[in-house]
């Protein structure tokens, strides 16, 4: 009897963390302003209380989830870890990375700025202006940069307290270049709008949809052409965005989402 029900918990374990399973969060977990994050805790490859994660927790997420190279989900703990008010702590907690202007910002694709409401949660109204640019079944590179490019303008236009860190700006490249080529294919930098939709709204893996993770390890520098294409499509004629040759290298030089 008890062999039996050893035999069946380790037959059934990957059903509670993983791409086998999925639930919302409670009432006291907490979640943050990243949609990837967040989807990863709903499968429970992160806590699913959102809560106290650690660098391994963090390392091992991304990989087992993603295919992220460890030493890169090393790297974003690093940046995770500047949100946690709390000094000499070991982890953060999800609700942290919605710190206003710490890495959180302004012109986000799904969330309002924090002047408006809640730069936590999913926002429709926000998120329905980003989709508009979305203009094909394929989402490209150049696609993710007119979308990120008109929330920006979107938020500098309404928002009376609209402010943009270089920080912010280059996290702004490294998460739209990342629902492209992270999430979708990084040979191609396409991705199928339907997916990222559903990543967006729903935050869970759209297996059902065809994803699967990638075959390829994604490593630092992966990243770096396509926030450079990013760049290229808004040094000029951007109001929000350092523009020209002088700040387009100092923004080349400032980390980005993902650690360069
Ligand atoms: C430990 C790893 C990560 C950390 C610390 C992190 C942190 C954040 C933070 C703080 C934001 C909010 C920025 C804002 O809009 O104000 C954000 C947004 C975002 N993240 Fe992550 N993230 C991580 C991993 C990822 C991964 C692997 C992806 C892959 C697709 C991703 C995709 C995104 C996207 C697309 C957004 C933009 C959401 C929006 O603008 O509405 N993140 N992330
Ligand atoms: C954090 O660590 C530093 C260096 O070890 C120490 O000086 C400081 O008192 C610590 N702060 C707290 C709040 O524990
Ligand atoms: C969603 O964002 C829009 C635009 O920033 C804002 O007017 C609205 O109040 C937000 N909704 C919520 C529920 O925060
Ligand atoms: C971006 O612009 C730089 C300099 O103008 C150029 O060297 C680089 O090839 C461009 N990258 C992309 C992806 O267009
Ligand atoms: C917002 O746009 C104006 C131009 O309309 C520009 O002068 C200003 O620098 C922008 N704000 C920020 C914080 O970039």
């Amino acid at each position: 009897m008890k062999t039996l029900f050893l035999l069946t918990f380790a037959a059934f374990t990957p059903v509670f963390a993983g791409f086998g399973t999925w639930a919302p969060p409670g009432p006291y977990d907490v979640r943050a302003p990243c949609p990837m994050l967040n989807t990863l805790a709903n499968h429970g490859f992160l806590p699913h209380d959102g809560q106290d994660i650690t660098r391994e927790q963090t390392e091992d997420a991304l990989f087992d989830a993603l295919h992220i190279d460890k030493m890169l989900g090393s790297s974003l703990f690093d940046f995770a870890m500047t949100t946690n008010p709390i000094a000499n702590s070991t982890t953060f907690s999800l609700n942290d990375l919605g710190n206003h202007n710490v890495l959180e910002h302004d012109g986000s694709l799904s969330r309002s700025d924090a002047y408006f409401g809640n730069a936590l949660t999913f926002n429709q109204t926000v998120f329905d202006e980003t989709k508009s640019y979305w203009t094909d079944e394929i989402i490209t590179i150049e696609m993710a940069s007119n979308a990120r490019l008109a929330r920006i303008k979107t938020s500098n236009a309404t928002n009376p307290t609209y402010s943009m860190s270089e920080l912010g700006y280059g996290f702004t490249k490294g998460e739209s270049a990342a629902y492209v080529v992270i999430f979708g294919d990084k040979i191609s930098a396409t991705v199928p709008r339907a997916w990222v939709e559903w990543l967006f709204e729903h935050e869970q893996l759209p297996q059902h949809l065809g994803w699967k993770r990638p075959t390829e390890l994604f490593r630092d520098g992966d990243l770096d052409k396509y926030m450079d294409a990013m760049q290229n499509t808004t040094v000029s004629d951007t109001p929000g965005c350092p523009a020209g040759k002088q700040q387009q290298r100092k923004a080349r030089r400032t980390p980005s989402h993902f650690g360069w």
